[in-house]
């Protein structure tokens, strides 16, 4: 991937670094994941957990300029490139936060969120990477509390194993509510498809999904 790093009033703009150590020793120097925090407004925020480079969210911001969009990854190189894509586009409600989601949770503010998208979450292969998978039971509670009542998570995967996987979590759930009467969805037309999508369609793939909305009303 050809990719330019940002220059600094591009990285001030767009970016923001979260380190591990940060997070473990002094939590509070780190800003909370909410509009207020990272775009000083109180627009809804929407965000995509593993965002990659950024052509599936880039195209949201675009499209829905009095939205905030926020993309975590914890690969560098993927956020410059959406980085430059927003940048190009002078988009001006979105930002790429470099972070290992799994220990973004502390970063989270009741009801600050409007909807959630995890699309081609990395399956991992060895059992031990399996374990490291993003979607399970702690996703499912922290999105639960981070979700406005009635907000929206967007969950989409290539791989069998995964899907399977979220099925069985999803079919056990009382707090979200599947908005599609079917068990799952089979394929996802954004208006533009991720850099995975595009590669996984392309070999052949079939594109499993999910939408869910959160029943927090009817839950407190
Ligand atoms: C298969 S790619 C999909 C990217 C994008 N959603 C797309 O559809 O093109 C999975 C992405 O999740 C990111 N990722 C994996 N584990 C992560 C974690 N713990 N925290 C944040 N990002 C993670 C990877 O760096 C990668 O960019």
């Amino acid at each position: 991937m050809k990719v330019v790093e940002p220059d600094a009033a591009t990285a001030g703009k767009y970016f923001l670094r979260v380190s591990g150590g940060d997070l473990h020793n002094d939590p509070d120097s780190v800003p909370r994941l909410t509009s207020l925090s990272l775009f000083g407004d109180d627009a809804p925020l929407e965000m995509e957990v593993g965002c990659g480079s950024g052509e599936f969210l880039c195209s949201l911001a675009e499209s829905r300029p009095d939205t905030n969009f926020i993309g975590l990854d914890v690969h560098l190189k993927s956020l410059h490139k959406g980085i430059e894509a927003a940048s190009e586009a002078r988009l001006g409600n979105i930002k790429f936060v470099s972070v290992d989601f799994r220990q973004a949770y502390p970063l989270f503010v009741p009801d600050s969120l409007d909807t959630v998208y995890l699309h081609f979450p990395d399956p991992g292969m060895k059992a031990r990477d399996k374990k490291r998978r993003i979607f399970d039971g702690r996703f499912l509670d922290e999105m639960h509390r981070a979700v406005v009542a009635g907000g929206k998570m967007s969950l989409v995967t290539d791989d069998e194993d995964y899907f399977g996987r979220m099925l069985g979590l999803i079919e056990k759930e009382k707090r979200w509510n599947r908005t599609h009467g079917e068990p799952h969805l089979v394929g996802f037309e954004p208006k533009v498809k991720s850099r995975f999508q595009t590669l996984w369609e392309r070999r052949g793939k079939k594109v499993y999904r999910f939408e869910l909305r959160n029943r927090k009303a009817d839950w407190r």
